[in-house]
């Protein structure tokens, strides 16, 4: 019985995962298994959160080194590509200026990460409605310091 119970749960995750794989690419897919860069982040630099028309949020942490952002991060408690989009646009963030970080937007994240089901595209364009309210933040903090110098 336990064993058979077993055999269920694999069969059941394995097609779970084959269906992950066959609707997102191979890339995406990957990312949705090892999301990286996600988690919060102490004092960041630049932080913003933001929920889409779908109820879900998202999470965007920016850490400054000089002009350049040195560490990104995403926490979100949305759907499967919520996660996908959210890691690659932090991912996206590290090594950019400020204006780079304009040019990260929903159809940039998609190319990046291969295209999305028609459906779930507005998880791309809420991870970079994300990054740009984390950069104006930024933008904000970083006036106010340069004015109290
Ligand atoms: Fe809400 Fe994907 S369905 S972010």
């Amino acid at each position: 019985m336990g064993e058979s119970l077993d055999d269920f749960v694999q069969q059941l995750q394995d097609s779970i995962f084959q269906e992950m794989k066959e609707t997102y690419g191979e890339m995406a897919y990957e990312r949705w298994l090892n999301p990286r860069f996600m988690g919060g982040m102490e004092n960041p630099d630049g932080y913003a959160r933001v929920r889409g028309k779908c109820g879900d949020t998202m999470e965007i942490f920016l850490k400054f080194n000089g002009e350049k952002v040195a560490d990104a991060s995403f926490r979100t408690d949305g759907c499967g590509s919520s996660m996908i989009c959210g890691s690659f646009a932090a991912e996206m963030c590290i090594g950019r200026d400020a204006d780079e970080l304009t040019e990260i937007t929903g159809e940039a994240i998609m190319e990046k990460l291969g295209g999305l089901p028609e459906e779930e595209e507005h998880c791309a364009f809420l991870a970079a409605e994300t990054v740009q309210e984390a950069l104006g933040a930024y933008m904000i903090g970083h006036s106010k310091k340069t004015k109290r110098e």
